[in-house]
């Protein structure tokens, strides 16, 4: 099965690299993941019972709980799924209902395992792609006359006319021209099969059709034949759809299913996102729907169980649950008792502050600094942040997270915007190509705004 050489120290090096601090929720996520490798390598009959420590992050807004999971999903070879819980409605109202996120990991693992697949037979597919090209250019059995007024034309190096008998060597000839790129300018006629669905169908499965687990798209891929396609594209272009083609036949759907279903079942992740918001009292006015309606409906899932999905049954069994909320007015004790039972490791998130912005301004592998600086140098403009500026940025955004609202990091960007404004319009036009941006800089923007609580909450 799918390995996972990671340590829950290399795992937690990688977060390192995009999130400053939060510790313990790295930790609690590295180890959970490295938890499912070891389950995969114990004895067959104790994995079966082993189940998924389930993970709920607790933290204020904004302080990396999303994050976290996001990059833990780009480090892991599994099938991972982030979903909003408020998205879910109670079986009955319309919305979507839990068992749909199911079906969207299978597709995604399915989309997976296939995009692999595709890739190991990618020069396998490449070379009958060129032959199916070569086919194109010189029909296999050309009527009477020459060859060259067939596939030519405009080609001086082969048009000296060269008899029938000849097509093979005519057929290498083309090929070498093929790989030294001189027929690159060249347009070629295909045919192909429409792979897309209609926009017809596509209406009908994102209106819920789809999540009664009916196979629509073959349903209707039966009724319809088959579109064909013709089109006009040049060689390299051509070469790459036919080998495209090629590929996906070349691919034994069955397997893939199979393969994908199995991953699901034995690495699946799906990060819950917002679950806070499933917890707590009803409001009383507007149709809202029963959030602990959800919580019931989501307890099966969790606790595992078998769902239907198109390409077949999934057991739920060993996924790994991952869920976040801010948890402001309420607690993860507020949850019905059964999924909390069902989450039974709590790690809360720090609240960022001065210190922490000053890092997650310069350190992060994709650090605001950092984009700011490249997206100005596409202007020609040479950014400067002196690290007095940066110390002011960091001291703005947690005086303003303290006085109006704890937005967490989000706030970064905010206040990133308005310093930058001036430039940002400015930039395409500016003779002196090189701005630095001094502690000065920053109050002498920001100074009134930040100071005026009214305006800040406006702005900033
Ligand atoms: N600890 C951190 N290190 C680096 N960047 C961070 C950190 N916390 C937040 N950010 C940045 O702030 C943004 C918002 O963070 P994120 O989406 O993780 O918030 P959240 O904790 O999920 O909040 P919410 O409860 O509102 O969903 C992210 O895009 C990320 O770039
Ligand atoms: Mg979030």
């Amino acid at each position: 099965m799918s390995s996972n050489p990671l340590t829950p120290r290399q795992i937690v090096e990688k977060l390192d690299k995009y999130i400053i601090g939060q510790h313990d929720a790295k930790r609690a996520v590295a180890i959970a993941l490295r938890n499912r490798w070891r389950r995969q390598n114990v004895s067959k009959e104790l994995s079966e019972e082993i189940s998924p420590k389930n993970i709920i992050m607790i933290g204020p807004t904004g302080v990396g709980k999303t994050e976290i999971a996001r990059r833990l999903a780009k480090l892991d070879n599994s099938p991972f799924l982030k979903i909003e819980a408020s998205k879910f409605t109670e079986v009955g109202y319309v919305g979507r209902d839990v068992e749909s996120m199911i079906r969207d990991l299978v597709e995604l693992a399915v989309n997976m395992v296939r995009a692999e697949e595709q890739e190991k037979v990618k020069s396998k597919a490449a070379e009958i792609a060129e032959e199916r090209l070569l086919d194109i250019l010189l029909p296999p059995k050309p009527a009477e006359g020459k060859v060259s007024d067939l596939i030519v034309d405009r080609t001086p190096e082969i048009s000296d006319a060269e008899p029938l008998q000849q097509t093979d060597t005519t057929r290498e000839k083309i090929r070498r021209f093929l790989h030294e790129g001189r027929l690159d300018g060249r347009f070629v006629e295909l045919e192909i099969s429409e792979t897309k669905s209609g926009p017809m169908i596509e209406i009908f499965s994102s209106s819920g059709v789809e999540d009664m687990g009916l196979n629509i798209k073959e349903m209707f891929g039966n009724i319809f034949p088959q579109k064909k396609k013709r089109m006009r594209v040049k060689v390299p272009e051509a070469l790459e759809i036919l080998a495209q083609e090629e590929a996906q036949k070349l691919v034994d759907m069955d397997k893939v299913t199979k393969a994908a279903i199995e991953r699901v079942e034995q690495s699946g992740i799906i990060f819950l996102d917002e679950i806070d918001k499933i917890v707590g009292s009803d409001t009383p006015h507007g149709p809202d729907v029963s959030r602990e309606g959800v919580q019931r409906d989501l307890l099966p899932i969790v606790e595992g169980s078998t769902v239907n999905t198109r390409y077949g049954m999934v057991r739920t069994d060993h996924i790994l649950f991952i869920s976040a909320g801010a948890f402001i007015a309420t607690k993860p004790s507020d949850l019905i008792p059964e999924l909390q039972g069902r989450f039974p490791i709590r790690v809360e998130l720090d609240s960022l502050g001065k210190e922490e912005f000053v890092r997650i301004l310069t350190e992060p592998h994709n650090a605001l600094i950092k984009q700011y600086i490249e997206m100005m140098s596409t202007e020609g403009v040479r950014l400067i942040f002196s690290e007095d500026a940066i110390e002011e940025i960091a001291e703005v955004a947690a005086v303003v997270n303290e006085r109006t609202e704890n937005i967490g990091a989000r706030r970064l960007y905010t206040i990133m915007e308005t310093l930058l404004d001036d430039i940002s319009f400015d930039a395409p036009d500016m003779e002196e190509k090189e701005v630095t941006i001094d502690a000065d800089y920053v109050r002498e923007k920001l100074e009134n705004i930040v100071e005026d609580e009214d305006l800040s909450r406006y702005i900033l």
